[in-house]
């Protein structure tokens, strides 16, 4: 065999080493080298890399396998990067910002040139986000450039909201994962666009539809994605999504129960009849919406270990976050819905 044919051999099966850490200079440095870095935030973890280098967010689509028409989130440090990056920040915008940033709300502006169209498909607006986890901030201070992050998963699975969640996905495709401890909120960031003076909610997530009114002082108008099923704008539009490797159905398909022998359930606050304790988690026994979010995504990654035949999983009142939680749950379960 030729000695390049070997070379090449090599290469292909080299793996990159995956280090988990607490380091933010060593973070920094790899993304300063244009790598790719698994960063905390209070939502879930992001595949993080320099948002204005073309080389480095293409790296993002492959390790994640993530269609080049799905557009990222650009994370900064504060409302002055931002400003420096889009042409227009309409009032309602800096309203909402000024009242959630650094926070769970991304917002859709008009881009500028600065940032490489890869970032963002091609599209005329850009998603940004000051994302408020300490570790996080530190790292975007440290930096000249903002980051490009979608969560740290690979396409259509759970969202990671521990580094060990990242590590089990993505271990191998990535050289560091900043361990941040575990996501404070637990559910991606809820995406709001402006248009003609009206306030557009395009992903329900961490921060209410209820809050956001109230800031605002008006309702908000919900995207209605069915109109473009075949073309999502948002990824999490999709409506297969979230979804573990093992079949997952809402507690709801009562009948599927009588036919699946090995299940676990993932509940609110009550356990159910007739399946062992150890079979069951509870996302909050004291019926708290909030911690309930913080161990939605974690019980899913913990539930699909557990080699079940199926999950049956709950659904939450419809109110605040509890809507954001049916969301992921109904795009989760919707491959098995009949
Ligand atoms: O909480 C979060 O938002 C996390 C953390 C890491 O910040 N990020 C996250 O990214 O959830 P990702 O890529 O998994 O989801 C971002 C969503 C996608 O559904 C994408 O389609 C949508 O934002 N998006 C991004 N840019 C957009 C744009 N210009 N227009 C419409 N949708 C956009
Ligand atoms: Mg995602």
């Amino acid at each position: 065999m030729e000695y390049s044919n070997v070379l090449l051999g090599i290469c292909i099966f080299v793996q990159v080493i995956t280090k988990t850490g607490h380091s933010i200079q060593e973070a920094a440095d790899l993304l300063n080298k244009g790598q790719l870095v698994a960063i905390p935030t209070e939502t879930v973890y992001g595949l993080a890399a320099n948002g204005l280098d073309q080389d480095a967010v293409s790296q993002i689509f492959k390790v994640k396998r993530r269609p080049l028409s799905n557009p990222l989130i650009l994370h900064f440090k504060d409302l002055n990067s931002v400003s420096k990056y889009v042409s227009h920040i309409p009032t309602e915008a800096k309203k909402i910002a000024q009242e959630f940033w650094p926070g769970p709300l991304t917002l859709l502006l008009e881009k500028t040139a600065k940032i490489p169209n890869s970032v963002n498909s091609g599209k005329q607006k850009i998603a940004v986000r000051i994302p408020n986890h300490p570790d996080t901030l530190k790292l975007l201070a440290l930096l000249d450039f903002p980051l490009a992050a979608p969560s740290a998963n690979l396409y259509g699975r759970v969202s990671p909201t521990k580094a060990a969640h990242v590590s089990k996905q993505l271990s191998g495709s990535i050289p560091y994962i900043l361990d941040g401890g575990m996501s404070s909120k637990g559910i991606e960031s809820t995406i709001l666009g402006f248009e003609n003076g009206k306030t557009i909610l395009y992903r329900l997530g961490a921060i209410t539809t209820e809050e956001i009114e109230d800031c605002i002082g008006e309702k908000v108008f919900i995207y209605d994605h069915n109109l473009i099923s075949d073309q999502p704008i948002t990824s999490g539009m999709v409506n297969y999504h979230y979804a573990p490797q093992t079949p997952i159905y809402d507690i709801g398909d009562i009948s599927k129960i009588e036919t699946i022998a090995n299940f676990g359930y993932i509940g609110f606050n009550k356990t159910i009849d007739d399946v062992p304790n150890e079979n069951q988690f509870l996302l909050s026994p004291e019926s708290d919406l909030n911690i309930a979010s913080k161990n939605l995504y974690h019980a899913l990654h913990y539930m699909d270990e557990k080699q079940f035949d199926a999950i049956f999983i709950c659904n939450f009142p419809q109110i605040g976050l509890g809507r954001s939680m049916n969301d992921r749950i109904n795009k989760a379960t919707a491959k098995y819905k009949k």
